[in-house]
């Protein structure tokens, strides 16, 4: 007896060290969270593809969320606020309604917190907006397994000089939903100033939910622009939230690693800027070339040069060879 319970703790111990809140071990409990199709990923700007064709994105109710009071919720993996579906996206072929937004963040002293990375660069914290297509689905929950059932809009925060004021109608009400499960009240307000003032550089790609159980049913928008909280909001997210219903366990680290592409596409729908300047290694390539070229075209210069003057010389001989002949014949 003594024995099982040494092996169960041996595997709990095992279970609980796969990085933050064991995300290695999600795949046994959850498959779908080692598919090939996972989120959130590191995009690398010169690996996405540029297509004009990608349709302007257009929140439409953000302003004015309803007069109803949100529900802002600790369910113990991250602080979500409710929303009506009647704000929804124009931009993708059906219509996504919003349902929740939610963050995700690190922890004081330790750099990132953002789940998605740009160029390998995590910024302090992430906020996802979640839509569900409702031409298709009655619910979040009927739309959240089904493929393209889902649109989240992911939006890159870091820490700037100033307080922002539209994140601080969430994070000032953090303090009445410390523990787990706790709920509150937020008065509606405009949702709209949460998403980066210029919303048409984005990346678009296939991927799913960051949590368990993983669907891979989210057509994903990250913003190439971030917005900025000031360093005391920053604080206030990591450390005011606890992920028990006791305040034994800060919640906080709560954002997944980045994931394989794999075989996916990431669509920009702008150009890059410096795509079209030369890096180092190309300038020096080019570099190389021209002075390779010149020095061949030297070389030839040089040889039909030489050519020419010999003939020349060669003619001249045979002048002074017949004149001379004619000279002793005569
Ligand atoms: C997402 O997958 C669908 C097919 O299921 C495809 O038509 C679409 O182009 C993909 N989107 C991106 C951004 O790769
Ligand atoms: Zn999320």
């Amino acid at each position: 007896m003594l024995f099982v319970t040494v092996l169960l703790e041996v595997i709990w111990i095992h279970a609980a060290d796969g990085g933050p809140h064991g995300q290695d071990d999600w795949p046994a409990s959850y498959p779908e969270c080692g598919g090939n199709a996972q989120s959130p990923i590191d995009i690398q700007t010169d690996a996405a593809t540029f297509n004009p064709e990608l349709p302007a994105l257009q929140p439409h109710g953000y302003e004015q969320p309803g007069t109803e009071p949100l529900d802002l919720h600790n369910n113990g993996h991250t602080v979500q606020l409710s929303l009506p579906p009647s704000l929804y996206l124009e931009g993708f072929p059906r219509r996504y309604v919003t349902a929740q937004l939610h963050l995700h963040w690190g922890q004081q002293g330790s750099p990132g917190g953002s789940e998605h990375q740009i160029n390998s660069e995590a910024t302090a914290a992430e906020l996802h907006i979640v839509h569900y297509d409702s031409d298709s689905y009655a619910t979040l929950s009927e739309a959240a397994d089904k493929p393209h059932g889902l649109a989240v809009l992911g939006i890159l925060i870091e820490v700037g000089e100033t307080k922002n004021s539209a994140y601080e109608h969430i994070l000032s009400h953090l303090h009445e939903i410390r523990h787990k499960d706790q709920k509150t009240s937020v008065p509606p307000f405009n949702l709209r100033e949460l998403l980066p003032p210029q919303m048409g550089q984005f990346f678009r790609y296939n991927g799913s939910l960051t949590t368990p159980p993983c669907y891979q049913s989210v057509l994903w928008t990250v913003f190439n622009q971030r917005v900025q909280i000031s360093r005391d909001q920053l604080k206030k997210l990591q450390e005011t939230l606890f992920s028990t219903e006791d305040p034994s366990e800060l919640l906080a680290q709560n954002h997944r690693a980045p994931q394989p592409l794999n075989q996916r596409k990431v669509l920009a729908s702008f150009i890059q800027e410096g795509t079209a300047e030369f890096t180092t290694g190309e300038m020096l390539g080019l570099g190389v070339g021209i002075l390779v070229g010149c020095l061949c075209l030297l070389l030839a210069v040089y040889l039909i040069a030489r050519k020419i003057r010999k003939k020349r010389l060669r003619n001249q001989k045979s002048v002074v060879f017949t004149s001379a002949r004619a000279a002793t014949e005569a």
